[in-house]
């Protein structure tokens, strides 16, 4: 069973290719390396005995797509990680997000609806719920108007894959993943932003090795019971499993649904200052920060409800916040060593 992974040398799509392999699944990469390196296959390699297949491919050129599926036909599953995540940058540069993110998936689905049957499963994100009326978010939250390029690039895709499915052989499966986080608990694989990390987890451990001088906590006057936000941090293996599952549903189909939907979260929600703490907990250190105004953009409050993934999928999260801070601490030591 030969599987693509899109993205597959990045943060979610490298543990992703691990789970699949442990179970068995015969995977090819494709990866244009823009955002992760080549090095990240002998981390996949260390942990599950076998180098996947890899192509340094950019799913930007059309002919290229062509090329591939003329060449791996016997490709049956999809997943599709590749794509570009800055939601900073996606605001200065909307068309590199929306060639990047849109491009790619529009040529990938031209080559599977050429076959009779295709799954394929798309990473969305929490980012379509925006700031969601009620919590725990389900599937049946109402999507809000985007508030990035990059996150329209999500709901337009799910949009897309939607549109296909129901005329072609296409069924598929989009995941909604709240802040995943992490890194493998073997420190062979993690997360490797490149410049200065937006996101809090990779800021923090910068700081604590003293990459960074101090974490900037973007405001503790938000209406929650410590002023700072709160998110529903899910640790990237967790995370990875669920896509293994989520494509052993689409090979196994037995419903009728073309698309399925599912959150993918702790159904934990956990403040900034809460996820500081956890830190400071794992690595005996005390981490230096300040509070700051509030960053443009940011909700209040986003946690899932797990309820359709753990029945329907019977997938639940099994690591906690304490030990995804512990191995993201892990990995931020080794690869600073
Ligand atoms: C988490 C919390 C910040 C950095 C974003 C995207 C989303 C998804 C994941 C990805 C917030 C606070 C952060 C810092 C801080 N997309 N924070 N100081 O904003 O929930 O989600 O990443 O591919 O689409 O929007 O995650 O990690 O940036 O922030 O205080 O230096 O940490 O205000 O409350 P976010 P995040």
């Amino acid at each position: 069973m030969k599987i693509l992974v899109t993205g597959g040398l990045g943060f979610i799509g490298s543990h992703t290719v691990v789970e699949l392999q442990n179970e068995g699944f015969e995977v090819v990469v494709i990866d244009n390396l823009s955002n992760s390196s080549e090095d990240v296959l002998k981390g996949i390699e260390a942990i599950t005995g076998k180098k996947p297949l890899f192509e340094k491919l950019d799913l930007r050129e059309k002919s290229v797509v062509q090329d591939f599926f003329k060449r791996h036909s016997d490709v049956n599953g999809v997943i599709h990680f590749a794509a570009s995540k800055a939601v900073g940058e996606s605001v200065g540069n909307p068309l590199l997000y929306y060639e990047n993110n849109i491009n790619s998936l529009v040529y990938l689905l031209q080559e599977l609806e050429k076959k009779e049957s295709a799954n394929f499963i798309f990473s969305s994100s929490c980012t379509v719920y925006g700031q969601a009326e009620t919590m725990p978010i389900n599937e049946d939250s109402a999507i809000q108007p985007a508030m990035s390029p990059y996150g329209n690039t999500k709901q337009i895709g799910e949009e897309i894959i939607t549109d296909v499915a129901k005329v072609s052989g296409i069924n598929a499966v989009l995941l909604r993943y709240f802040n995943p986080i992490g890194a493998h608990p073997s420190v062979e694989i993690g997360e490797l932003p490149i410049g200065v990390p937006q996101n809090l987890v990779p800021f923090i451990t910068q700081t604590g090795i003293g990459l960074r001088k101090e974490l900037m906590v973007y405001g503790n006057d938000y209406p929650t019971p410590d002023g700072t936000c709160i998110r529903d941090y899910i640790h990237v293996v967790d995370l990875a499993k669920a896509h293994v599952i989520a494509l052993q549903r689409l090979l196994n189909k037995k419903n009728e649904e073309k698309v399925e939907t599912f959150n993918l979260g702790t159904g934990v929600g956990s403040s900034v200052l809460e996820v500081i703490n956890a830190f400071e907990k794992v690595s005996g250190k005390k981490l230096a920060y300040q509070i700051v105004d509030r960053r443009e953009g940011d909700v209040t409050l986003a946690y899932a409800n797990t309820d359709k993934a753990n029945k329907v999928l019977g997938w639940k999260t099994q690591l906690s916040l304490e030990q995804a801070m512990e191995s993201a601490w892990k990995w931020e030591q080794k690869i600073r060593s």
